[in-house]
């Protein structure tokens, strides 16, 4: 494990997204490693090609909302965090109260891989699960994203089985039960 490994992570924190950080998303939409995790279309050059990430920022609300990580200040990632059930869109369908859905980015091809994504979402589990209503969170990598299942896997992850979404993404759904969590922590 080199220093940077070993020392980064402690210093990731997770504040909410604001305004004024739609640039910054809109910069991170032109990412590769973005665009392969949101589409499986080879030529496909942005990835949230139908966010306007001024309205979706400025529309946070309990039900949906996003998160930025920094690290020493510096911001290096982002998240969604919905409640499936009651969200306005009904991305996830017909899905039982209690639960949350996650969503992880990593900006910067230079904080890939370095533990940063770990953090966030140890983080972000710990901030679902401190609502006593939620007992699962739920996540939706594409099914072709094989290191995002590995990633997600380790950290407590189970796949529960493919699913389109808005009829063209096929993803494969993980769940990570309130119970498996506290076991972990
Ligand atoms: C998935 C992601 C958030 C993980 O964060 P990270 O800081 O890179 O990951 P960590 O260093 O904590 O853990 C490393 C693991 O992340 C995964 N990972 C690394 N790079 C990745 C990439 N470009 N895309 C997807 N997963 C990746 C792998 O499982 C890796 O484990 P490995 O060493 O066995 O290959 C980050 O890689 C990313 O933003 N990827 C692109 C977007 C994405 O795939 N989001 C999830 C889709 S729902």
């Amino acid at each position: 494990m080199t220093l940077s490994r070993s020392l980064s992570p402690e210093s990731l924190r997770l504040r909410p997204a604001t305004p004024a950080d739609a640039g910054l998303l809109r910069r991170w939409d032109e990412e590769p490693h973005v665009i392969r995790a949101v589409t499986d279309d080879p030529g496909a050059s942005t990835a949230f090609v139908d966010a306007d990430w001024d309205e979706e920022l400025a529309d946070a609300s309990a039900v949906s909302f996003y998160l930025i990580a920094e690290v020493d200040g510096r911001p290096i990632g982002a998240m969604q965090v919905i409640d499936p059930h009651l969200e306005p869109t009904g991305y996830w369908g017909d899905i039982e109260p209690g639960l949350r859905a996650l969503d992880i980015w990593i900006g910067p091809t230079d904080a890939l891989g370095r533990g940063f994504g770990t953090q966030m979402m140890q983080q972000a589990l710990d901030l679902c699960f401190a609502d006593p209503a939620v007992h699962a969170v739920v996540i939706d990598p594409l099914n072709s994203n094989a290191d995002a299942h590995r990633f997600y896997q380790r950290l407590g992850f189970a796949p529960v089985g493919r699913r389109l979404f808005n009829d063209e993404d096929d993803c494969l759904v993980h769940r990570i039960a309130r119970s498996d969590w506290e076991a972990r922590r």
